[in-house]
């Protein structure tokens, strides 16, 4: 506390303010990379995905566009002033482009779902209670983001960006006829106090402080989520949330006549304007084992389709917690204002938090206002709006093949002993037993200001020369081994060079949007069969690594390929693999168990190999 004009109060918001701020502006600018620099290892990465003759091809065409006096040199100017006046040059136009401006459902095709371990309880009162100590959770680590006290985190020696961390909570995407927009309450002059309650599909606002402004006890919470289910027995209302299932600019279309309605719009307005969504579903009946992980994942990811829990969502929310009666446990996020390591480091403490607050009942306190329904007027129009959103739905749940693996044989140990990065062993095993394509991993820019991810390209003409010899019988092991070491060591060049924003995915989207800024033509690299192979994603992935058991899952972004999520622990791994029925060329059971083969092989491989051994 500090004295301010006599008065005693609160440590100064600015001067915390401050904190954040001078740490903001200590991290350096996310750099333009050289052009020719780029152009080069465009090419590089183009080799082992296309043809010969596309390569020649693009080659040409590469060589053009990075002449001197070249439209690529002239684009690389105007983005290098880009960069001079911004905070980041790329990081409005990423937000944008990969997520304001996609259109298609965020379910399954954007938002990602996280699958927690099992609680204990397989009840109502089991359900209630946990789900006030995860509400308490939340609310303790949102103390650090409005005290702006949130430990900065590290990569090595560099310290990260910490926004993404602040756009997570009272935050919300709302839909537009051709382009969304996210809007966040967080910083507005009356924060929102309240969380909003998903059950038996209708909504609820529950305000989680008291008058005072003190965060209810667990105790408070738990009785105010037993009203709301009083007061919502059954599912006898529209799913007026499955709307937000849809594509977007149907969803767009389909909003403007909903909140043309007072009561709808203050409702949506209370959804929007909530900390977040805690959505209590009802029974699901999974199996125990795996197979409860990808039943959980499904969940997590969609929600179970219309008869079960999908309407129980809010999808544009940013983040909603999702708890069943049977114990299952996870969270939906919309990306667009973050990636999944600051949410999962939130989940990480909501875990750590509900273990430690098996709350001694607080003093009796005086009765609480009870939570408020929101309500909706369903007109013809909208309930036809709901109706065709729910079929639709079910056809996506329908098509999404999904399977967790927990690959239980080793984890981050095995590598590491043959000091080899785990990451990289792990996407050379996806390279193994598979067809040479277009693979994208996710890197981490945060160690730049406002740095959002680029791309690790894993499909390299090492990894393909190491799976081709891998099954090539007229080849050593001494000779494989060496293969797959040079494999890893430049997966993990590919990683360095990623992170500290020198790869080559992002500045070849800054390029072709800078020339839709500046009114060029586009330039015939962005137009050429090369570049749309390259672009063409078969095999989407992304470690998230987190404290806890758990591990997050997302759609294929291609009609034909795999969306794949892996958290690697010390001593097992867990992955979740994707893709749709439709395509008769995928399999996710058949992916996890190559994926699993490739591991076990690679293994095999160094500890047969004496000179692994040396
Ligand atoms: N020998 C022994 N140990 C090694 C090693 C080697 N040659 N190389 C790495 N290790 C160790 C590391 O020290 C680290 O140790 P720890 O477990 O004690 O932390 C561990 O192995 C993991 O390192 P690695 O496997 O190389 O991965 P990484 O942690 O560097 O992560 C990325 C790589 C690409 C995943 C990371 O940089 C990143 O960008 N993550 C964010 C991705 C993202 O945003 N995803 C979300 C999208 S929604």
């Amino acid at each position: 506390m500090e004295k301010a004009g006599g008065l005693v109060r609160p440590v100064s918001a600015t001067k915390l303010i401050g904190r954040y701020l001078a740490h903001q502006e200590g991290l350096p600018s996310l750099p333009v990379p050289a052009l020719r620099q780029t152009c080069d290892r465009y090419l590089a990465v183009l080799e082992p995905i296309v043809e010969p003759e596309t390569l020649n091809r693009t080659r040409e065409l590469v060589t053009d566009f990075h002449k001197a006096g070249g439209v690529g040199e002239r684009l690389q100017k105007s983005l290098e002033k880009r960069a001079r006046g911004a905070d980041n040059w790329l990081s409005d136009w990423w937000v944008q482009t990969a997520y304001l401006d996609y259109r298609l459902p965020v379910v399954i095709h954007s938002s990602p779902g996280l699958v927690l371990p099992r609680l204990e309880f397989r009840d109502k009162q089991g359900q209630l209670r946990h789900a006030a100590k995860l509400i308490a959770g939340v609310l303790d680590f949102k103390t650090q983001i409005d005290n702006e006290t949130l430990p900065v985190e590290y990569l090595g020696k560099r310290p990260l960006c910490m926004h993404q961390y602040y756009q997570l909570l009272s935050s919300c995407r709302v839909p537009g006829l051709t382009r969304d927009s996210v809007v966040n309450h967080a910083k507005s002059t009356t924060p929102s106090t309240h969380i909003t309650v998903a059950h038996n599909h209708q909504f609820f606002a529950l305000d989680a402080y008291d008058g005072a402004g003190t965060p209810l006890s667990v105790d408070q919470l738990h009785r105010q989520l037993e009203r709301i289910c009083d007061a919502s027995p059954r599912a006898s209302e529209e799913p007026v949330g499955i709307l937000t299932s849809q594509h977007r600019n149907t969803w767009g279309k389909a909003y403007l006549g909903l909140i043309e309605d007072q009561t709808n719009k203050d409702s949506v307005h209370a959804i929007q304007t909530s900390i977040f969504t805690l959505c209590l579903d009802s029974m699901s009946h999974h199996a125990a084992g795996e197979t409860y992980h990808s039943g959980a994942a499904r969940q997590m990811l969609h929600g179970g389709g219309s008869q079960l829990n999908s309407g129980n969502r809010w999808f544009d929310k940013t983040l909603q917690f999702i708890l069943g009666e049977d114990g299952m446990c996870g969270l939906n996020y919309e990306h667009a204002p973050a990636e999944g390591p600051p949410i999962v480091a939130l989940i990480d403490h909501v875990i750590e938090y509900t273990k430690k607050s098996d709350a001694t009942p607080s003093p009796s306190a005086p009765p609480l206002p009870a939570p408020r329904k929101l309500l909706f007027n369903i007109t013809a129009d909208v309930k036809k709006d709901i109706e065709e959103a729910k079929h639709h739905l079910n056809a996506m749940v329908r098509e999404l093949d999904l399977t967790v693996l927990v690959f239980k044989h080793f984890g981050k140990n095995v590598p590491k002993s043959f000091k080899m990065s785990p990451d990289a062993f792990i996407q050379i095993g996806l390279q193994l037993h598979q067809k040479t394509c277009s693979t994208y991993e996710s890197a981490s820019l945060r160690m730049f200001r406002l740095g959002r991810t680029d791309t690790i390209r894993s499909a390299t003409l090492d990894s393909s020369n190491f799976a081709k010899a891998f099954d090539d019988p007229g080849k050593q092991n001494t000779e494989k081994v060496a293969l797959m070491e040079q494999a890893i060591k430049a997966h993990r060049s590919f990683t360095d060079m990623a992170i500290h924003g020198q790869a080559i995915d992002r500045h070849l989207l800054g390029l072709k949007l800078q020339a839709m800024e500046d009114q060029v033509s586009m330039p015939e690299i962005f137009t050429d069969p090369g570049y749309a192979a390259a672009m063409n994603f078969k095999v989407s992935t992304s470690q998230v690594p987190a404290k806890s058991d758990c591990v997050m899952c997302f759609g294929p972004v291609v009609p034909d390929g795999y969306g794949l999520c892996y958290n690697p622990k010390d001593e097992h791994i867990n992955l979740a693999v994707s893709s749709f029925n439709g395509c008769p060329d995928t399999d996710t059971g058949r992916m996890a168990g190559a994926v699993e083969a490739a591991l076990l092989d690679m293994r095999m491989l160094l500890e047969t190999t004496p000179k692994a051994k040396l």
